[in-house]
């Protein structure tokens, strides 16, 4: 029988890929998305059933969630993709954006969790896989406090978690990735801006240059990460952290290779 993967944020770049790969592997997807009306590529897949939900919203991650183990009758593995990025500095930060970040990247992820637990408990098993980022385990650039505060905290929550949930069978992963090819993150980057406060000015103008100029060589290919995510849904790979790319890996070294102090030294020295 086919197993059965629910994916967030569908819409483009990782999620996507995610669900073409697996449909094209013989499992079945819940392909989930904020605005299922635009979508035309998925639709074509006949074993993809693409439901609305914006991870904020609890009436649509019950009805979402309700709806997939309707029609798939189990649910396997869960990928917590949905993602979005607030840079800028904190002190100019809107309060929305501040808790839009966290409602995003952290609370979704713990809604779509707590709503599959119970099917989970039930089957005996299950696998969440969260998106995160290596700036979830690291800081990289200035600005980005709020984007690090999101992923620090589902690491944490995922770290927090495994011991609650290894006794029934149910496995976390984490996916650590860098820049990848062919998403709309940067561009859907929400900057926090005052033109009154010119403070953050020349920092902002460098992380803007740096995101927007960004070397398209330097950026991994996605399909390194939906490959990593198959190992995991598939159990080719038990790894907890699965850490992926050049640049991921050559921070996340840095960083455990020199005391704080010196790493964050080294880092602003950059800007
Ligand atoms: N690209 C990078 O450089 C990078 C690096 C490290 C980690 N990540 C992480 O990778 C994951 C995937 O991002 P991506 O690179 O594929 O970027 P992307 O193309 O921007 O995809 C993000 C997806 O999240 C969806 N989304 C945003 N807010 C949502 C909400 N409230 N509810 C449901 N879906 C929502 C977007 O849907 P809409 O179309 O409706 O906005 C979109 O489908 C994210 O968790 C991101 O933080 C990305």
């Amino acid at each position: 029988m086919s197993k059965t993967i629910f994916i967030t944020g569908t819409s483009s770049g990782l999620g996507k890929l995610t669900a073409k790969h697996f449909a094209q592997q013989g499992w079945n997807v819940a392909a989930t998305m904020r605005s299922p009306e635009k979508e035309t590529e998925l639709t074509q897949y006949p074993n993809i059933r693409i439901f609305k939900l914006d991870v904020t919203n609890l009436e649509q991650v019950k009805t979402a969630t309700e709806q997939a183990i309707a029609t798939f009758g189990k649910i396997d593995v869960v990928v917590n993709n949905a993602g979005m990025g607030t840079y800028g500095a904190l002190e100019l930060a809107k309060e929305e954006n501040i808790d839009w970040q966290f409602a995003v990247n952290t609370r979704g992820p713990i809604n779509i969790i707590r709503a599959f637990l119970p099917h989970f408990r039930q089957n005996n098993g299950g696998m969440f896989i969260n998106i995160s980022s290596f700036m979830g385990i690291t800081t990289a650039v200035p600005l980005g406090s709020l984007y690090n505060m999101s992923k620090f905290a589902l690491e944490g929550l995922t770290e927090g978690l495994y011991y609650e949930l290894k006794p029934l069978n149910i496995h976390l992963r984490l996916i650590e990735q860098g820049g990848s090819k062919g998403n709309n993150f940067v561009d859907s980057v929400v900057w926090n801006q005052n033109d009154d406060i010119i403070a953050y000015n020349e920092l902002t103008n460098k992380l803007k240059n740096l995101m927007g100029g960004r070397d398209e060589s330097m950026l991994d290919d996605p399909m390194i990460i939906v490959n990593a995510i198959d190992d995991l849904a598939t159990g080719k790979s038990n790894k907890f952290r699965t850490v992926l790319g050049d640049m991921g890996n050559m921070l996340m070294n840095m960083r455990s290779s020199m005391p704080i102090e010196e790493y964050l030294e080294k880092m602003a020295k950059l800007f």
